[in-house]
């Protein structure tokens, strides 16, 4: 237990720039405190004691801004950053080493039954603001952008931005391919197709006049 909160405030002074101490860190980060109260609630929903399990969660909540259903499934070194208004619904699964920051969501449309809530792979950012919702993967490494509202499945690697979110980078590079395409120096293709003609006609027309001398 003590290796994970060790490991969970190294990787809080790696992420965030403004964390000095572990001690500071384990004393004023709230995303910290929220993580430990789930590991509690969580072992309690595990065990069946739904009630307790949602009293913690509450109380978490109250003090910490931060609101993870005690069914969610966290993995380990989530650094949780500023905190407050961020919601994690009870199927969502969380993998090891993601960031996620203030006002986001990983929540359910509505829609579904069951599984209703996204699974957030290894290593994912989830920007301020961003919502998840519905039951997908999203893939290793990829980022989420600022504000967006995820409502499909993203890739490894990829950034997803926008609303509803779009796929703009895999592996940092961009899927705007339409972009590519030079579209200045592009001649009228009807023009060339005609050129073309004009040219194999000129041929035929001499061939047949060497045949006919
Ligand atoms: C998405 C993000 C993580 C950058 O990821 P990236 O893979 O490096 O992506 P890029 O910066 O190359 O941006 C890719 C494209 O998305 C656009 N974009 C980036 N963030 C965006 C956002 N939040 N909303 C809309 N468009 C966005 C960029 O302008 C760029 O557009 P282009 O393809 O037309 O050039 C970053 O922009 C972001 O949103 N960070 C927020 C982090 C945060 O929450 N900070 C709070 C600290 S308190």
């Amino acid at each position: 237990m003590f290796k994970t909160l060790n490991e969970t405030l190294e990787a809080y002074q790696r992420r965030d720039p403004a964390a000095r101490s572990k001690l500071e860190i384990l004393l004023l980060y709230q995303g910290v405190h929220a993580v430990l109260y789930h590991r509690v609630a969580h072992w309690l929903y595990c065990k069946n004691w739904r009630f307790l399990a949602r009293w913690v969660s509450q109380w978490s909540r109250f003090w910490t801004g931060i609101e993870i259903h005690p069914g969610a499934t966290i993995g380990r070194r989530l650094v949780i950053d500023h905190g407050m208004g961020i919601v994690i619904g009870e199927t969502a699964e969380v993998g090891d080493d993601c960031l996620i920051y203030h006002g986001v969501t990983l929540g359910g449309t509505g829609k579904d039954q069951g599984k209703r809530h996204p699974t957030i792979g290894n290593n994912v950012l989830i920007s301020c603001g961003a919502k998840v919702l519905g039951p997908f993967k999203v893939g290793d490494n990829s980022r989420i952008a600022a504000n967006a509202v995820v409502l499909s499945e993203v890739p490894d690697d990829a950034t997803a931005v926008g609303i509803p979110a779009q796929i703009v980078r895999i592996a940092g590079r961009t899927t705007h391919f339409a972009d590519e395409v030079d579209q200045t120096s592009v001649e009228n293709p009807t023009l060339e197709k005609l050129a073309a003609l004009a040219e194999r006609v000129e041929q035929l027309e001499q061939q047949l006049a060497k045949q006919n001398k």
